[in-house]
Order: structure tokens, then C-alpha cells, then sequence
């Protein structure tokens, strides 16, 4: 099996359109991780994926006649762009049926490529059927985007590039896994040439379906697939993948978004790409391995499979990475409630920086906050942890709490009518380390909080929002103390979503 699959990546047809994509070596984090590590740069490719090898070559394979008829897939995806191009690239007419909820990022870059686009059902086993459908009516060629031996070949000639690329030791290639097409045709090529490199799969937790069939010992249908990876959001690996899979990948990596989020940093830091979630999964599988098997002073290669990602994901991702490294900590943490209290508790956060800061007045006696805190290392979660509670401040950790983290850092606080004299300020201040404390210590202790918002978004101005009860007598004294400190303010008691949502 191995030899015919080699001799197919050998002969397969890809650099009409394809390019040879540079391994490129991932400085910083071979020195974090204390091993060779390096990148596979498939988001260099024309389609900024490498799913255009497969989709040509299978296309390369068909008759004149076939060509003629013109070809067809099913795909919200990076294959559907592979194949589009492919075809505007041999003349074919290509027709994509996209389920009707793509985004129209998506559809106007196939339309770009010149492939006839037909949006059709609300899922993509319905956009499928229909692509069926057409086979029969229009004789059209279906080309799969992963279950196929050609598509299989066409992306195994990566695997022919890395070792041409890096002809000495290499303890292990970590492989990004939706159909099973692309780790297919690397672990054949791989395994033929070099078996002593380990092969390992890397799939998103939540769907997960090679490590599923392999527990099995038979193909599954997952019952959920989450979409966060969206080019790896496969229910059942593909048939001819798992027949090649059973025999010579050696295992499967799981990671969840948290993980795949710090890769997508991590992928940045090293070459400024920004991949898609499923272009850095191979790299948070590679992180995972050599932590949990203490691997070092190892070459490790992963894949950059695919930087199609929309700019607005970029918020939440960047976001999440620092959860995935495990960099931040989200705390519920109880704090008298009396004036100086606040600076208090940053003060024995110590010199960790406070990302987050949520609080809104409930009673008398307790302040409870929603706090976020970056963390120098894994370790430094339950050394923060510890030091706060020797302070007597009960404490909740939230890190691993997805409502918390997804939700009631939104929600907290609320409207609150027991809060007597209540005035709102907006503030702006230069962010740097240190600078909320610093701002905290500025605002003194004459007046009780009520309300503070922070969020630390990584800008140049940190900007937090906060409720003083301020007596009638005192709100001259107040202008004239918050105009002395320096920071940019707003009052904004009069703001109508004050008063709609938090009055
Ligand atoms: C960016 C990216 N990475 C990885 C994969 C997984 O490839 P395969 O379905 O061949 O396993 C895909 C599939 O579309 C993809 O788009």
C-alpha cells in the first residue's frame, strides 16, 4: 500500500499551481520548549492553504472528456478555493455548492477564482446532495476533499518537500486532522522512507473523529462537531484515510480552543502569520506532546495548514490565548467592601498585571470581584492563589469555567438601586505595567466605589469605568480632586445606558 502511495506522491501534479513552501524554523519557541521546532509554511501557498495540491491533482488525473463536463464539490472551505483555482487554472468549469450560512468572505473569494457558486440547504449534508445530484444530471466530476487517493497524493507531496527540506533527525511530524487526507499522504510518504519518524495526528477536542475510530477499531460518526476549528469540523474520518491511518500513524493529539488559540499567537510570534484555528492545531498538538512526554532537544515539525480566518475572530482568539497558555488566571475573589479596599487587593496580587477587574456594589459588608490576572508560568496560578488566601480573601477559581469566561465576565454587576449617591466616571489612562495600581492608589480612599470595570484589550490607553458614591456636599470637592490627578475623565452619570442598565 505504502509503495503505491509513495509512487502516486512521486508522480502527482501540483506545482502547476502549488509552490514548495518554506519549513521554517520556529526560534522562539524552540528555545521556550528546549527542542528544534519548525513550521511547515502551507499558508504561503495562492489559496493561503494546502488544499489546492490535493484538488489539482485530482483534477490533473481526468480525462479530456471528464474535463469537458466540467467538475463539482461540496465545501464552505479551504478545498472549495483549491479547487476553483485549480480549475481556472486547467480551464475546467467548476461548480461549488455552498451550504446557504457561508459567510460571504468565503463566496466572493470562490467566485474570485471564477467557479460558479450555488448556495443551497442549511447544513452541508444538504449542500452535498445536492453537489450529487448534479453528477448525475450534468455529468460532472465530483472531486472529494479528502477521501480520495489523488487528493490524498496531492497533499502528501508536503511530506516529500519537509524530508528533501530537513534530511536529518526528526523525532516526530505533527499532522492537523478534519477528513484525514493530508495525514494520509504524509504518513505513507513518511512511513515508506523514514519509519523511525513518528507520525501524530492533532485534532480539535470536540471533533475528534480519528482518535474516535481508532479507540473504535472502526469509523464513527460523531453525534457533535464543534466548528471553532472549522477546516478540521469533521464528523467521520474519511475511508481511504483510515485504512492508511490504522497502520501508520502512530497516535492522536486532542487540544481544545484555549490551546489552539495560544498556537495561533505563538505561530505569530514566531513568523507574523496569522493562521486559522485549524492552521495552528498541529502546533498546540506539538506543544502538548513535548510537555507531556518531557521530549527535549528533539526536531519537531507542524504544519501551518491554513491562514483563512476572518478579522473579526482575531479578538476573541487573541483573547483566549492567554487562557490556552495558561497565562492568565479568572478569579472570583470576595474584598471587604470600605474604601482603600481595591488597591489593597492589587497590592497583594503583587507585580502580576490585573487584565480584568469587574465589580458592581451588593451589600455593605463584601465586594465581589471578577478579576482576570496575567500569571508568569503554570505554576504561579496556585502561588497566586495561595498568597490571596493567606491575605483572607476567599477565592474561586474561574479559569477553567467556559460560562464564566464566555458570559458572566459580560454580565456581572447589573442594575443596583441600594446604592445611594452613585456618580459614573469614564477614565483614560497611558497602559503600561503597573499603571492600574498606580491609578488606584492616585484615586485615594475619600469616597467608597461602588463600580469599576477594567479590561485590559492590550491598546495604549487603559480604560476603566467607575461608580464613586459621592455625598451632595462633596461632588465639587470630587471635580476639582479628579481634575488634580491628571487622567483623562468623562462623567458619565448622565448617559442613558447608565441609567438603562445599571441605575
Ligand atoms: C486549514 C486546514 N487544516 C487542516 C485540514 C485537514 O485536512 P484533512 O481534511 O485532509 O484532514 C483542513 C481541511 O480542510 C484545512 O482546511
Amino acid at each position: 500500500m505504502l509503495e503505491r502511495y509513495v509512487k502516486r506522491i512521486l508522480q502527482a501534479r501540483v506545482y502547476d499551481v502549488a509552490k514548495e513552501t518554506p519549513l521554517s524554523e520556529a526560534r522562539f519557541l524552540s528555545k521556550r520548549l528546549n527542542n528544534n521546532i519548525y513550521i511547515k509554511r502551507e499558508d504561503l501557498q495562492p489559496v493561503f492553504s494546502f488544499k489546492l495540491r490535493g484538488a489539482y491533482n485530482a483534477m490533473a488525473q481526468l480525462t479530456q472528456e471528464q474535463r469537458d463536463q466540467g467538475v463539482v464539490t461540496a465545501s464552505a472551505g479551504n478545498h472549495a478555493q483549491g479547487l476553483a483555482m485549480s480549475a481556472k487554472q486547467m480551464g475546467v468549469k467548476a461548480t461549488i455548492v455552498m451550504p446557504k450560512i457561508t459567510p460571504d468572505i468565503k463566496v466572493a473569494s470562490v467566485k474570485a477564482r471564477g467557479a460558479k457558486v450555488v448556495l443551497k440547504g442549511d447544513a452541508f449534508d444538504e449542500a452535498l446532495k445536492y453537489a450529487y445530484q448534479l453528477v448525475e444530471e450534468k455529468g460532472y466530476t465530483y472531486i472529494p476533499p479528502y477521501d480520495h487517493p489523488e487528493v490524498i497524493a496531492g497533499q502528501g507531496t508536503i511530506a516529500m518537500e519537509m524530508l528533501r527540506q530537513h534530511p536529518g533527525d526528526i523525532h516526530a511530524i505533527f499532522v492537523p486532522v478534519g477528513g484525514g487526507g493530508l495525514i494520509a499522504g504524509i504518513a505513507s510518504y513518511v512511513k515508506y522512507l523514514r519509519p523511525d519518524i513518528k507520525v501524530i495526528g492533532v485534532e480539535a477536542e470536540d471533533s475528534a473523529c480519528l482518535k474516535a475510530a481508532l479507540d473504535a477499531g472502526e469509523r464513527v460518526v460523531l453525534d457533535q462537531v464543534g466548528i471553532f476549528a472549522e477546516g478540521v469540523a469533521v464528523a467521520q474520518i474519511g475511508e481511504e484515510p483510515f485504512r492508511i491511518a490504522q497502520h501508520f500513524v502512530d497516535g492522536v493529539i486532542t487540544v481544545n480552543t484555549d490551546e489552539i488559540c495560544a498556537a495561533v499567537k505563538d505561530v505569530f510570534e514566531d513568523t507574523r502569520a496569522v493562521s486559522e484555528p485549524s492552521g495552528a492545531l498541529s502546533l498546540a498538538g506539538l506543544k502538548k506532546y513535548a510537555q507531556t512526554e518531557g521530549v527535549e532537544n528533539e526536531t519537531l515539525i507542524c504544519i501551518n495548514s491554513g491562514a483563512n480566518t476572518n478579522f473579526d475572530r482575531l479578538q476573541h482568539i487573541a483573547e483566549r490565548a492567554e487562557l490556552g497558555e495558561k497565562r492568565e488566571a479568572i478569579l472570583a475573589v470576595t474584598i471587604p467592601e470600605r474604601p482603600g479596599s481595591f488597591e489593597q487587593f492589587c497590592k497583594t496580587v503583587g507585580r502580576r498585571m490585573v487584565t480584568e477587574f469587574n465589580y458592581r456594589y451588593s451589600d455593605d459588608h463584601h465586594a465581589r470581584i471578577f478579576v482576570g490576572v496575567q500569571l508568569k508560568d503554570a505554576d504561579d496560578r496556585s502561588e497566586l492563589i495561595t498568597s490571596l488566601e493567606q491575605a483572607d480573601y476567599p477565592v474561586e477559581d474561574l479559569s477553567d469555567n467556559e460560562m464564566a469566561k464566555l458570559h458572566i465576565r459580560h454580565l456581572g454587576g447589573g442594575r443596583n438601586d441600594a446604592v445611594s449617591d452613585e456618580q459614573l466616571f469614564r477614565f483614560e489612562f497611558p497602559e503600561r505595567p503597573g499603571a492600574l495600581l498606580n491609578f488606584l492608589k492616585n484615586l485615594g480612599q475619600n469616597w467608597n466605589i461602588s463600580l469599576f470595570h477594567y479590561r485590559n484589550h492590550g491598546a495604549a490607553y487603559g480604560r476603566v469605568l467607575i461608580g464613586m458614591q459621592v455625598p451632595d456636599g462633596d461632588k465639587q470637592k470630587v471635580a476639582e480632586y479628579l481634575d488634580r490627578i491628571g487622567y483623562r475623565y468623562w462623567d458619565e452619570s448622565q448617559n442613558p445606558a447608565y441609567q438603562l442598565f445599571l441605575r
